[in-house]
């Protein structure tokens, strides 16, 4: 049973693995991408996520698990037979070929020959009805890549894999792109599985996105969810920018009260993600954007019931709608801090002393067992799996 009313999910992945000799690039991985959605498998260079989309294909021959479509288990089906089509980031037109042709070509192959309605409404779709006739060549990256997915959809797949389809574009064109994607996907209503190894890509197009690194989910989630309640250091500063300040648990109760840097933390007890008992240690969290950053004299204002840190601002840059402070303090170094540009306050310049402060709630806590340095620019992995690229 396929039809529309299955309400199973539209690609499940169970103890799906792909080994190559003694090194597995995917560890046994159950996967459920829920019918309709746009799901994006979001990890550095080599964690994983073509191999995966390759296997949910058929280029791929799993080690070891199940791919179904629907309730179809399609692990034995050669990639044709499957209902899945895929973009690439060489989107590879036809170069001999115009727009109209290029759309129609899957039709054609499958010996239909009234194409007219369906390319019509696939140049309508990706808003290049005006580019029928003209080459590849002729077009933008952005437009050839708007081919790419049209020549991929005429066929009504069940399902459309797009791998890093953005990465030849530049980063403008790939923000426009990416909300142009967006909506086709929310126009035609197909499940989308996008990869990508850009964070900010994921969370702007994705329903739920799942975190790959080496080779396994590490999180699966809602971007915000994702970015509000990280369960790994991993996964803390892949996402975004993560404060990551090592403590000592002094009280563990609803709240949880931790000692760093000779000062006191609070936190609430359901946004910790690893066990707290008193004694133990505890990574504590906070995004930089949820920081406050006052000048040491008027500390005093500051209202009670904050999380307080006092440190001396390193570093300043100016971003427009917001200036980053670098903060070192006795509870850590490097401490990020984002404020927007509202009123600035001149005093904020390198070498002032100052307190950052932020509500409690906004704070998570992580097993202090992590590397603090996961899935930062300076994790050396990530520096190997770049080199690798
Ligand atoms: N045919 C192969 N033989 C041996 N190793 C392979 C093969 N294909 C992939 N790998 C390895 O498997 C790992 C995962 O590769 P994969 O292409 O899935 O990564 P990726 O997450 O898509 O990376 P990128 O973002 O660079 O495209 C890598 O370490 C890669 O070197
Ligand atoms: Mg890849």
């Amino acid at each position: 049973m396929t039809d529309s009313t299955h309400t199973g999910g539209d690609v499940r992945l169970s103890g799906i693995s792909k080994s190559y000799g003694s090194f597995t690039a995917v560890h046994p991985l159950d996967l459920t991408v829920p019918q309709g959605s746009f799901f994006a498998l979001l990890g550095a260079s080599g964690c994983g996520k073509t191999t995966t989309l390759r296997m949910i294909a058929g280029l791929e021959e799993p080690t070891t698990g199940t791919v179904f479509l629907g309730d179809r288990d399609v692990t034995d089906l050669p990639p044709y037979k499957r209902p899945v089509n895929t973009v690439f980031q060489s989107y590879a037109l036809f170069p001999h070929l115009n727009i109209y042709e290029n759309i129609a070509f899957g039709l054609r192959r499958r010996g239909i020959t009234s194409v007219k309605k369906q390319v019509g409404e696939m140049l309508d779709l990706v808003q290049l009805g005006d580019k029928a006739s003209h080459k590849p060549h002729q077009l933008s990256g952005g437009q050839q890549q708007r081919v790419a997915v049209a020549r991929a959809l005429i066929n009504h797949p069940q399902v459309l894999l797009l791998d890093e389809p953005l990465g030849a574009l530049d980063l403008k064109l790939r923000r426009r792109m990416q909300l142009e994607l967006k909506r086709i996907q929310t126009e035609v209503g197909i499940t989308f599985v996008h990869v990508t190894h850009d964070q900010e890509e994921a969370m702007t197009m994705a329903d739920t996105v799942a975190v790959m690194n080496g080779g396994r989910v590490e999180q699966l989630g809602a971007p915000a969810d994702l970015y509000e309640n990280p369960r790994t250091t991993f996964v803390a500063n892949f996402l975004g920018t993560s404060n990551l300040i090592e403590a000592e648990v002094v009280e563990a109760a609803s709240d949880v009260v931790v000692t760093a840097g000779g000062g006191t933390l609070r936190l609430p007890a359901n946004r910790c993600s690893a066990p707290t008992t008193t004694g133990g240690r505890l990574l504590v969290g906070v995004r930089p954007e949820k920081i406050t950053l006052a000048h040491a004299d008027d500390a005093g204002a500051i209202a009670g019931g904050r999380n307080r840190v006092t440190g001396r601002i390193v570093d300043t840059s100016f971003i427009g709608v917001s200036t980053q402070y670098v903060v070192d303090s006795p509870a850590g170094a490097a401490l990020q801090v984002y404020e927007q540009n509202i009123e600035r306050d001149s005093r904020l310049a390198p070498g002032a002393e100052v307190v950052l402060h932020w509500n409690p709630a906004h704070t998570f806590g992580l097993d202090a067992a992590q590397s603090v340095l996961a899935g930062t620019v300076g994790d050396a992995g990530l520096d190997e799996a770049e080199d690798a690229a």
